[in-house]
C-alpha cells in the first residue's frame, strides 16, 4: 500500500487520521460529522465516498470531534494491533458520549464487517456498524440510530463499486489524488483477512474512472494512484465497443487524458502482472516507473503454505522481467515475518530474496493470527513472538541498508519531480515525488514555482528515506 517512502515496520495498520474540512462549504448542512480512517488506502478512499453521501444527505465535515452529531470511525482488521488501536480510541469517544448522549458513533469498514452485530454486545455506546459495501445505506441507519435504535448493515455486495459517487477529497494536497478501480479481493492468501472484511472481487465501469481522473486532471491535480488490492485482476466489458478492458487498456485510457497527469497503482499481485502492463508502462512517460509488488516471503515453502500461488524463482523471474521491460523501475514490497512453521532457513531466504530484488522501500509486518482465515484454521501459529520480532528487527536493518544504497545511487542523477507542497522540516524547501515514487525535497531559493509543477532536480545528497538536491534549469 502507499503510504509514505521511508521504510517502516507496519505491526499496526497507518494511524487513524482525522479528516480536515477545507475551504468553505458550499452547501447548507443541518449537522455535523467527524471521520477517522484507519487500514489502507482503499479505506482512506472509501472515507471520501462516506463523506460524499453524507454531504448529500445534509451532514458537513468537522475536523474538532467535540463539536460532531456523528463520529465514525473508519476502521481495518488487518493486524490485531490495528484493532486494538480502535478499541482504544473507542474508549475516548465514548466518554465523551457520556456527557453529550446525542451524539452518535459509528464503526465503517473492515471491523465491522468482520465482527458485525459482535460489535455492539462488545462495544455498548456503538449506534452503529456499517460495512464497506453498505454506505449507500448511511442516511437510513442514521436516521434509525437518531430514533434510539442501534443498526447494523454489514452486507457484502458482488457489484457495488460506488461508481457513481463523486468522491469528496479530504485532507487533499490539491495535486494527488487515490481512485478505487475495484473492490474486494478473489485471492486467498492464508495470513489474510481481506477476502472476508471486503468481499468478492468487482471492478468498477472504466468510463467513470477516466471521468474521476479527467475531472481530477481538470480542477488542478497531477498524479492519480488507481487502486485496488488486486489491480491487475481488473476487468470491464465496455458495452458500448463491445471490447473488454484490462488493466493494461485502462492505464493507458487514464494516461491517455494528458501527458501532465501522472498515473500511478497500487496494488500488484506478483502472480498477475502482465508484461502487457509492463509494455504499457513504457510507452507512456507519464506512468510512474514504481511498482509495488508484495512478496511476503522469500521461501518458497512459506509461499506455498501461504498460498501466493508463486515460488521464490518465479517471483526473481518476475523482478527480472520488469527491470529488462522497465530499466530504474523503483520497486518496493510487502514482508510477514514469522509466519507459521517459519524456520531460520526460510528466514534467511526471506533476507536474499530483499538483496536480489533490492526494493527501494518495504512495509515490514510480523505475523498475526486472524481469526477466520486458511492460516488460522490450519496451521498453528507457532513462532513465538519473540523470534517473530527478532526476525522482523533484522528485516528492517537490511531494508534500511538498501533504500540507503538505492538511494546513494541516485547521487548525481536529475529526476523530474512533480511538486507536492512544502517540505515537513522547513517552509524554505520544497518535497515532490520523481517517477520512481522516491520523495524528493529541493530549496525554493526564490524561484516562482507552485505546488502541481513539474521540475528538473539534480540530486546532491540523500538519507535512506529522502533525496536531497536543487532544480536545474
Ligand atoms: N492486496 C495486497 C495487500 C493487502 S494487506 C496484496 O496482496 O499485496 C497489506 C499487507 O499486510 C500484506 O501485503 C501483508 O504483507 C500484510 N498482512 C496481511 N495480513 C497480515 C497478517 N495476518 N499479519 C501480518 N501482516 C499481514
Ligand atoms: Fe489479502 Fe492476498 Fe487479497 Fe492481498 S491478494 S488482499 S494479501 S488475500
Ligand atoms: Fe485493513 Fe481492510 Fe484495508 S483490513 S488493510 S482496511 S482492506
Amino acid at each position: 500500500m502507499l503510504e509514505s517512502l521511508s521504510s517502516k515496520v507496519h505491526d499496526e495498520a497507518r494511524q487513524g487520521e482525522a479528516y480536515q474540512p477545507q475551504g468553505a462549504g458550499r452547501k447548507e448542512f443541518r449537522k455535523k460529522f467527524y471521520i477517522e480512517s484507519y487500514g489502507c488506502q482503499m479505506n482512506f478512499s472509501d472515507s471520501e465516498i462516506v463523506a460524499s453521501i453524507l454531504n448529500d444527505n445534509g451532514f458537513g465535515a468537522t475536523g474538532n470531534y467535540a463539536e460532531a452529531d456523528l463520529v465514525l470511525l473508519n476502521t481495518c482488521s488487518i493486524r490485531e494491533k490495528a484493532e486494538q488501536t480502535v478499541r482504544n480510541r473507542l474508549q475516548l469517544f465514548r466518554q465523551i458520549k457520556e456527557s453529550r448522549p446525542g451524539m452518535l458513533i459509528g464503526v465503517l469498514g473492515c471491523m465491522a464487517e468482520r465482527l458485525k452485530s459482535k460489535f455492539l454486545e462488545e462495544e455498548r455506546l456503538v449506534d452503529m456498524v456499517v460495512g464497506p459495501d453498505a454506505y449507500r445505506t448511511l442516511p437510513g441507519l442514521i436516521e434509525e440510530a437518531e430514533g434510539g435504535q442501534r443498526s447494523v448493515n454489514v452486507l457484502l455486495s458482488r457489484d457495488e463499486t460506488y461508481a457513481d459517487i463523486s468522491p469528496v477529497r479530504l485532507d487533499s494536497n490539491g495535486v494527488t489524488a487515490f481512485v478505487s478501480i475495484m473492490r474486494g479481493c478473489n485471492n486467498m492468501c492464508a495470513f489474510c483477512v481481506v477476502p472476508f472484511t471486503r468481499g468478492r472481487e468487482r471492478s468498477r465501469d472504466a468510463d467513470s474512472i477516466v471521468r474521476e481522473c479527467a475531472d481530477l486532471f481538470r480542477n488542478g491535480f497531477r498524479e492519480v494512484t488507481l487502486l485496488g488490492q488486486n489491480v491487475d485482476s481488473y476487468y470491464w466489458m465496455d458495452e458500448a465497443t463491445d471490447q473488454t478492458v484490462t488493466f493494461a487498456r485502462l492505464l493507458e485510457k487514464v494516461a491517455l487524458i494528458d501527458p501532465l497527469l501522472r498515473v500511478r497503482f497500487s496494488t500488484s499481485h506478483p502472480k498477475d502482472i502482465t508484461d502487457e502492463v509492463l509494455e504499457t508502462m513504457a510507452r507512456y512517460e507519464n506512468i510512474c516507473r514504481y511498482i509495488h509488488l508484495p512478496v511476503q516471503s522469500g521461501s518458497t515453502r512459506i509461499l506455498q503454505l501461504m498460498n501466493r500461488t508463486y515460488t521464490r524463482e518465479w517471483y526473481q523471474a518476475k523482478v527480472d522481467r520488469i527491470l529488462s521491460i522497465l530499466p530504474g523501475c523503483g520497486l518496493s514490497t510487502d514482508l510477514i515475518t514469522g509466519f507459521c512453521s517459519e524456520t531460520e532457513e526460510d528466514h534467511r531466504d526471506t533476507l536474499s530474496l530483499m538483496e536480489y530484488a533490492r526494493y527501494d522501500m518495504s512495509y515490514m509486518f510480523f505475523y498475526s493470527e486472524r481469526p477466520g482465515t486458511l492460516a488460522a484454521r490450519r496451521y498453528s501459529d507457532d513462532v513465538p513472538e519473540d523470534v517473530k520480532k527478532r526476525r522482523l528487527d533484522e528485516v528492517v536493518k537490511l531494508q534500511n541498508r538498501l533504500s540507503l544504497e538505492k538511494n546513494k545511487e541516485d547521487v548525481g542523477k536529475t529526476f523530474k519531480v512533480l511538486i507536492e507542497g512544502d517540505s515537513k522540516k522547513s517552509a524554505a524547501d520544497w518535497r515532490g515525488r520523481n517517477s520512481q515514487n522516491k520523495v524528493v525535497v529541493f530549496p525554493k531559493e526564490g524561484k516562482a514555482f507552485r505546488k502541481g509543477d513539474y521540475v528538473h532536480v539534480a540530486i546532491e545528497d540523500c538519507t535512506g528515506a529522502t533525496l536531497i538536491g536543487r532544480v536545474v534549469e
